[in-house]
């Protein structure tokens, strides 16, 4: 290999809904050629799978065995990740509201992490990646070259995540409730909970613009390629 080809980092990008997250990871690996995998859509698409096959989100067994059964693939494309279950695209259906509450309750269950975690890691081990999610800088890429930890006041998230959910045009529609006991579940599950590695870049963008998110997310970076 080329001396002098720059490194292929891992980034890890986590916090919570509505913090920015995607945005952000999205324009850095289209800045930097790398690929965007948005770890979310995962969890998503093994709710979905769940409903169809009428599995109870608090099943632990049969879900980490409904898991083992599934081939859950994430394209990245210029408008996010398309995601595919057992070879269906099934992008649209994962952002709907009982797929969002899913994810949420399937993603407390330490045999569901696990699978999850392995496959995200062989996705990302060949570096030059963006993985966004609730873990990455802590268990999924424990020593990923660049963590950052996006959050935001909860009202301004709260506003954010359905001022998208309007654009996106979904049928029925999360409440600010709904999505404050969602928040609460991913931060105080047993398992992985959403907390900021001791070493990852804690950014603030309540009152920050995406551009100057961006900027710092960027000038890290580039001090990790030297
Ligand atoms: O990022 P998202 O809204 O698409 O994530 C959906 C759910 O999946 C979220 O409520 C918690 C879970 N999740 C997780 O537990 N770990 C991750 N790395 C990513 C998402």
């Amino acid at each position: 290999m080329n001396d002098h080809q720059p490194r292929k980092l891992i980034i890890a990008v986590d916090g919570p809904a509505g913090a920015g997250k995607s945005t952000i990871a999205s324009r850095l690996a289209r800045k930097l050629g790398y690929t965007n995998l948005e770890s979310g859509a995962m969890y998503r698409a093994l709710a979905l799978k769940a409903i169809e096959w009428d599995i109870s989100f608090d099943d632990e067994d049969a879900l980490a065995k409904l898991a083992h059964n599934s081939r859950i693939q994430l394209e990245p494309t210029s408008t996010g990740n398309r995601v595919l279950l057992d070879g269906h695209d099934v992008t649209q259906r994962v952002r709907e509201t009982d797929v969002t509450e899913g994810a949420s309750r399937v993603s407390v269950h330490p045999r569901v992490r696990e699978w999850m975690v392995a496959r995200q890691q062989e996705m990302g081990a060949g570096g030059g990646i963006v993985m966004e999610g609730r873990d990455i800088g802590t268990k999924v890429f424990p020593r990923a070259d660049v963590k950052i930890f996006l959050d935001a006041d909860p009202v301004v998230r709260e506003q954010r995540r359905l001022q998208q959910q309007k654009l996106s045009g979904g049928a029925a529609q999360l409440t600010a409730a709904e999505l404050r006991l969602r928040d609460k579940r991913d931060r105080t599950r047993a398992t992985s909970p959403l907390v900021a590695a001791p070493d990852a870049l804690l950014l603030d963008s309540t009152s920050m613009s995406e551009d100057e998110v961006l900027q710092k997310v960027e000038e890290l970076v580039r001090k990790k390629l030297g």
